[in-house]
C-alpha cells in the first residue's frame, strides 16, 4: 500500500533542478520596446558570469492549492512571488497544465544589488519549469520564454559570450552564443560596494529610459558600437572591449540621471572604484570598468592579473565584497535538487 502511493506521488511530482549564471552586459539592454513581453529597443552582448549563480528546484504538485515559492530561506511574498507565480503561469500555458508548483531558489551572491540576480533566477527558473512541467524546449524556445520573466534573462540561457537579438515580435527576440567560454579567458572582477536592495529595479528603469532626452542619441550610436564589440571579442582585444563597454555603462547612468524622474544608482564607493580603475590603466595595468543598474563595479581584465586587480579593489575601503568571475557556461540540469 505505502508503494503504491509512493509510485503515484513519483508519477505526478517530478522535480527538475537547474543552475544558471548571472551576466555581465558589455552593450546594455535599457528600455524596451514592449515592456510586458520585454522586447528591447536594442541588441545586447554579454558574458555569463562562472561565480554569480542561481540554482531553482521546481515541482508541480497535484496536492498544492496554490504556488509556494521559497527564495533563499524565505518565502517570497509580494512583487518577488508575483513575478515568479506569472513565469510559472507562462509554463503552464506551454505544457497545457493547471498544476500548482513548488519552488526553491537560491543564490551565491547579494540579491538586487547591480548584480542582475533576475537574470540567472529566470534562466534557471525557465529550465526547471519547463522540464519539472515535462517539456524539452530549444536552447531558443528557452531563451525566449526566459526574456519574458526578465529581459537579460534570456543572455543566461547560451553559455559564454552571448549576443541578445531585438528582433520585433517575440519570437525573433532570444539569444545566442557568439563564443564559448573557453574562448577568452577574460575576468570579471565585482568590487561590490553595496549589498542593499537598489530603489529603483530595473523594470522601472527601462520604463523611465525613454523619458531621456539622450535616449534617441544612444540608439543611434549603438549600432556601431556593437560591431566595435563583436569585433574586440572576436579579436580577443580587451582594450577595444574595455573602452565600448565604459562608453555603454557611462551612457545607461546617463539616461538613468536624466530619466524624469531621475535615478541615481551610483553611491561613493562607485566612484572611488571608476577613480581607481582610470590611475591603475594610467599606470599601465589593463583593467576596465562597467556597471549595471546598480553601484557596484564590475572590472574586466585578463585572468593573469586578476590577483593583482582583487589586491588593489581590497585597498579600497568603500569595497565590502569581491567576487571573481570566468566566462561561465550555459544554464543546465542538476541532480542535486533543493528539496
Ligand atoms: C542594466 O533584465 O534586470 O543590467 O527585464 O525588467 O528584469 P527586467 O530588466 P533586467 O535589466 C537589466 C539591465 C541592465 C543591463 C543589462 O544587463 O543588459
Amino acid at each position: 500500500m505505502n508503494c503504491l502511493i509512493l509510485r503515484i506521488i513519483l508519477c505526478t511530482m517530478v522535480q527538475a533542478t537547474a543552475i544558471a549564471c548571472s551576466n555581465i552586459a558589455f552593450i546594455k539592454y535599457w528600455g524596451n520596446r514592449d515592456a510586458t513581453l520585454r522586447l528591447p529597443l536594442n541588441n545586447s552582448i554579454s558574458m555569463n558570469l562562472d561565480s554569480a549563480t542561481t540554482t531553482t528546484t521546481v515541482a508541480f504538485d497535484p496536492a498544492l492549492d496554490d504556488d509556494v515559492v521559497v527564495i533563499g530561506d524565505q518565502v517570497a511574498q509580494g512583487r518577488h512571488r508575483a513575478r515568479v507565480v506569472a513565469h510559472l503561469e507562462r509554463v503552464r500555458a506551454l505544457a497545457r497544465i493547471a498544476t500548482r508548483a513548488r519552488v526553491h531558489s537560491r543564490n551565491n551572491f547579494p540579491m538586487g544589488a547591480g548584480i542582475a540576480s533576475s537574470a540567472s533566477a529566470f534562466a534557471a527558473l525557465s529550465l526547471a519549469a519547463t522540464r519539472a512541467a515535462g517539456l524539452e524546449l530549444s536552447e531558443r524556445e528557452l531563451s525566449m520564454l526566459a526574456r519574458q520573466g526578465s529581459g537579460s534573462a534570456c543572455r543566461s540561457i547560451p553559455g559564454g559570450f552571448v549576443e541578445w537579438y531585438a528582433g520585433s515580435t517575440s519570437a525573433e527576440s532570444y539569444a545566442v552564443q557568439l563564443a564559448p567560454p573557453s574562448f577568452w579567458d577574460l575576468r570579471d572582477v565585482i568590487a561590490v560596494v553595496s549589498t542593499t536592495e537598489k530603489s529603483v529595479g530595473s523594470t522601472d528603469g527601462h520604463a523611465a529610459a525613454l523619458s531621456s532626452h539622450f535616449f534617441a542619441e544612444r540608439l543611434a550610436a549603438l549600432p556601431a558600437r556593437l560591431a566595435r564589440v563583436r569585433h574586440a571579442l572576436a579579436a580577443r582585444d580587451l582594450p577595444a572591449l574595455g573602452i565600448a563597454s565604459e562608453e555603454d555603462a557611462i551612457e545607461l547612468h546617463l539616461i538613468a540621471m536624466t530619466s524624469r524622474p531621475p535615478i541615481f544608482y551610483w553611491s561613493p564607493g562607485t566612484v572611488r572604484v571608476i577613480q581607481a580603475v582610470q590611475c591603475w590603466r594610467a599606470e599601465g595595468l589593463a583593467v576596465y570598468f562597467t556597471l549595471d543598474a546598480g553601484p557596484n563595479v564590475h572590472l574586466l581584465c585578463h585572468a593573469r592579473d586578476a590577483d593583482t586587480v582583487v589586491a588593489r579593489v581590497r585597498e579600497i575601503p568603500e569595497v565590502l565584497q569581491v567576487i571573481v568571475n570566468a566566462p561561465g557556461g550555459a544554464a543546465r540540469l542538476v541532480d542535486e535538487h533543493l528539496f
